[in-house]
């Protein structure tokens, strides 16, 4: 099982600007919590308890104001600077001596991916020994994306970063697990003629090698990345429709940490406690109380 996990949380944000030109995309709210929350849920129910958190330098001491190291959440939360933008990939090199040789798994900080089996999934992607694997969601707008392909007999051909003209509709989504050889498949890569160290490439050195998993999430999984004003607003609507309807919630890291038994309920309450008097701190206790239908 794959151990550590790297929180990508830094970026310009410049389709967010004003909003953005003064405070982290990621730390914007996404109904009623942080959007970083929702990426972290999802590394933590893919098992993983050690994360990294990049981030921009003048960002980063937010996110340790929020995060601490973790123990909270019964996890390892460490934190590291990207100085400039130069592109996802660069997060492996950045991250080298934290990753120390082992597999790794990388979320964006603005992805929040929703649905029944998830955790299933997530843990097949984390078990498998060899290779990478992403995960594809279909889109109406595939050419702001990494975009896969797909031969006859269902296996990905070919993978491409913001094509102009899309062979398929199928994006790659802001999650990926990589094998033991990330930080020197990493190495490998030169930037793109955009300057960035393009995490399409480490995907397309994968594919190339035979070993690229490609996981299709159907209808029933929602993805949706909140990196412009209306998808901020759309990711927000979803948290918003299904907690308010169900009363259970969505990319709760707290939550998640308690069900996959890294806290006990004493500690969540403890978290309860911290959030205070919100809808969200009152289901937290009632999670820990088990009063929670
Ligand atoms: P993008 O949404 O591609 O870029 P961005 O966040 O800078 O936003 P914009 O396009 O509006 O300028 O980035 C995807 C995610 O990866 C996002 O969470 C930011 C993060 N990121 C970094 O942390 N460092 C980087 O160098 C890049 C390119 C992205």
């Amino acid at each position: 099982m794959i151990r550590k996990g790297i929180l990508l949380a830094g970026g310009s944000g410049t389709r967010l600007h004003p909003t953005t030109q003064a405070t982290s995309k990621q730390l914007l709210p996404v109904y009623d919590k942080p959007m970083v929350y929702y990426p972290l849920s999802t590394l933590l129910l893919a098992g993983i308890r050690e994360v990294l958190v990049i981030s921009t330098p003048a960002d980063l001491p937010q996110f340790q104001r929020l995060f601490h190291d973790g123990s909270h959440l019964g996890i390892r939360i460490s934190y590291a600077e990207q100085a400039r933008p130069e592109g996802i990939a660069q997060a492996f090199l950045i991250g080298e001596d934290w990753i120390a040789g082992e597999a790794c798994a990388l979320a964006l900080g603005d992805n929040l991916i929703h649905g029944d089996h998830l955790s299933t999934l997530l843990r097949a992607a984390s078990a498998r020994p060899e290779g990478a694997t992403v995960f594809a969601y279909q889109v109406r707008d595939p050419e702001r994306y990494g975009v896969i392909s797909f031969g006859a007999d269902g296996k990905a051909v070919d993978i491409v970063e913001k094509p102009l003209k899309p062979e398929s509709n199928w994006a790659v989504t802001g999650l990926y697990f990589y094998d033991k050889r990330i930080t020197d498949v990493a190495k490998k890569i030169k930037p793109s003629a955009r300057g960035e160290l393009e995490i399409t490439d480490i995907n397309h050195w994968y594919l190339n090698e035979g070993s690229l998993h490609v996981e299709r999430l159907g209808r029933g999984t929602a993805w949706l990345d909140a990196g412009t004003p209306d998808s901020l607003l759309q990711a927000a609507t979803f948290v918003q429709t299904i907690q308010t309807r169900q009363g259970n919630l969505v990319g709760c890291p707290e939550e998640i940490a308690f069900r996959m038994k890294y806290i006990d309920a004493e500690a969540l309450r403890a978290c309860s406690k911290l959030i205070g008097k919100t809808e969200l701190g009152r289901i937290l206790k009632d999670i820990a109380d088990g009063t929670h239908e």
